[in-house]
């Protein structure tokens, strides 16, 4: 009993560490551009330029709080889920469109390798955040000229939906902690500054509230597969749909 109050006493510990960080680093960005901007009379364009970085870090920072406050209501169970029929298929093949426009800006190729008629009783809004979330990530977390796969399978109960990515990959003994709320491995920092370590958590959030599984197989220097399993509705839900 003790050891899991000391437990969880230190992953707040650490969470409130890892939040402050995150929050920091946009605050003192903001803070070094606009005492330097100050420190002379400048052209118009030159506090253009200071506004239009701070704006940037003002939105970053209210990404994080955002996707905070999110998760901690989360935790205390006031997200509002729907639980009604939604047919994957279509779902899947709407984020491809949308993942493919993602991919064209780091000239990534997104294909839709099998797709299959699946319903699965849920929240669609949360269902499209948790594979855009993935689609982000692949696409993120690829070297340009690559290619991301998506497909859809059912397998006897469960509909089956997997992102591939042939990009940086993760090694196994990050592999459990990339769940946690803002881990980043060394090497997704050293690949791109954009990201906070929060997209995962909400990812594992919604896949939980469907009562569904995430699971991710991924090599260093290969790719990385990220695969939701989400149980399929029961025949009697779909009648009328
Ligand atoms: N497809 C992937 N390839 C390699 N590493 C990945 C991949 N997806 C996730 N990761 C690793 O898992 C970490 C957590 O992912 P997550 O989506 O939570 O955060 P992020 O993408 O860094 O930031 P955010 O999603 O909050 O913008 C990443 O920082 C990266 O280290
Ligand atoms: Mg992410």
């Amino acid at each position: 009993m003790i050891d899991r109050l000391e437990t969880s006493f230190r992953q707040i510990r650490q969470f409130s560490s890892d939040a402050s960080h995150e929050l920091r680093t946009p605050l003192t960005v903001m803070k070094g551009e606009t005492e330097l901007a100050l420190r002379r009379p400048r052209e118009t364009d030159d506090y253009k330029v200071v506004l239009e970085s701070n704006l940037e870090e003002i939105d970053r920072m209210t990404r994080i709080v955002d996707e905070l406050l999110f998760l901690s209501r989360a935790d205390m169970g006031e997200v509002k889920m729907e639980h009604l029929p939604v047919p994957l298929d279509t779902l899947v093949e709407d984020l491809h469109r949308q993942a493919s426009l993602l991919g064209q800006e780091r000239d990534i190729q997104v294909v839709l390798r099998t797709t299959a008629p699946a319903v699965v009783l849920g929240d669609e809004l949360r269902l499209r955040e948790l594979f855009l979330n993935l689609l982000d990530n692949a696409v993120k977390y690829s070297h340009p000229g690559g290619t991301v796969d998506i497909a859809l399978t059912i397998e006897q109960t469960h509909a089956r939906v997997s992102v591939t990515d042939h990009g940086i990959g993760i090694a196994q003994e990050d592999q459990s902690r990339i769940f946690d709320r803002f881990y980043r491995t060394d090497d997704a920092r050293a690949h791109t500054k954009k990201g906070t370590g929060l997209g995962l958590s909400i990812c594992a959030w919604i896949v939980e509230s469907h009562r569904g599984r995430i699971e991710v197989q991924s090599k260093v220097g290969e790719g990385s597969t990220f695969t939701v399993m989400l149980p399929l509705a029961p025949p009697h839900r779909l009648n009328n749909f």
